[in-house]
């Protein structure tokens, strides 16, 4: 089960306390900490966590590098505890225009947990699903000239691992949960959630936890996925008539 989060309201949440917006983004990150432990409690194979878009450098600048900060701080002191608990990190994204330092982290924490097999956490870092698509697309067809010999598909995907650093095949995402009440997916994950349950719920995600992850999951095994068939089909039997 491959669950995906948008984690939305983080500013709103300190606005309304009368703290700085970097008040919202700390609370956030301890979020973050609370809701990786409940996902792998909760028998999720695969979590990832949208932490910075690629729209998100348009922030201020004191903003950005307060952001910055926390991700490396995140990785630096969750690294042994996700060792020892059997998640694998791999942020996905691109790396170029990340701070030589904090690369070299996250190369790092993705060595020392890459023989976990409880989770896989994924962290989204400059991430944005259009470029992703974008540049795979331009790489599949000029560099493999793989666009048209039957294996666009998988060809594609390989690629598509490759432009985000992907290290590991996490597949669809089944369920995406976002925070914070607002009903968009903000160029997250675009490929991956084609069949994806959308579940959207008002807590800002400082204050996101155990309880509102149980309840999106609950909420999605009400759900009957169709994955375009009718009622009861079995998606695997699918195949188009011949022409
Ligand atoms: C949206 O809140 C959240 C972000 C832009 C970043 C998410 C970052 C964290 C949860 C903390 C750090 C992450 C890690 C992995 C340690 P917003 O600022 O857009 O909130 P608003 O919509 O209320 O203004």
């Amino acid at each position: 089960m491959h669950v995906a989060i948008i984690m939305d309201g983080n500013g709103r949440w300190a606005e309304r306390r009368g703290l700085p917006r970097q008040a919202g983004h700390r609370a956030g990150a301890k979020s973050v900490r609370r809701v990786v432990e409940s996902a792998a409690k909760l028998g999720v194979d695969c979590l990832t966590l949208y932490a910075f878009s690629s729209d998100n450098w348009s922030r201020p600048r004191d903003e950005v590098s307060h952001l910055m900060q926390l991700f490396k701080r995140y990785l630096q002191s969750e690294i042994s505890r996700c060792a020892e608990n059997g998640i694998r990190l791999n942020i996905i994204g691109r790396r170029d225009r990340l701070h030589p330092k904090i690369v070299a982290i996250i190369e790092r924490a993705e060595q020392l947990t890459a023989g976990g097999e409880r989770m896989l956490l994924r962290l989204a870092v400059d991430y944005s699903a259009r470029h992703v698509v974008a540049t795979s697309a331009h790489r599949a067809g000029l560099e493999c000239g793989c666009l048209a010999n039957g294996n666009e598909r998988a060809c594609f995907e390989a690629m598509l691992a490759a432009q985000m650093h992907a290290a590991v095949a996490a597949g669809d995402v089944d369920l995406l949960i976002r925070s914070g009440g607002e009903r968009r997916l903000s160029d997250f994950l675009l490929w991956e959630c084609a069949y994806a349950e959308l579940v959207f719920v008002d807590t800002l995600w400082p204050d996101f936890g155990e309880r509102d992850l149980v309840a999106a999951l609950e909420d999605f095994g009400r759900r009957e996925r169709r994955f375009g068939g009718r009622p009861g089909h079995d998606r695997s039997v699918a195949a188009p008539l011949p022409q």
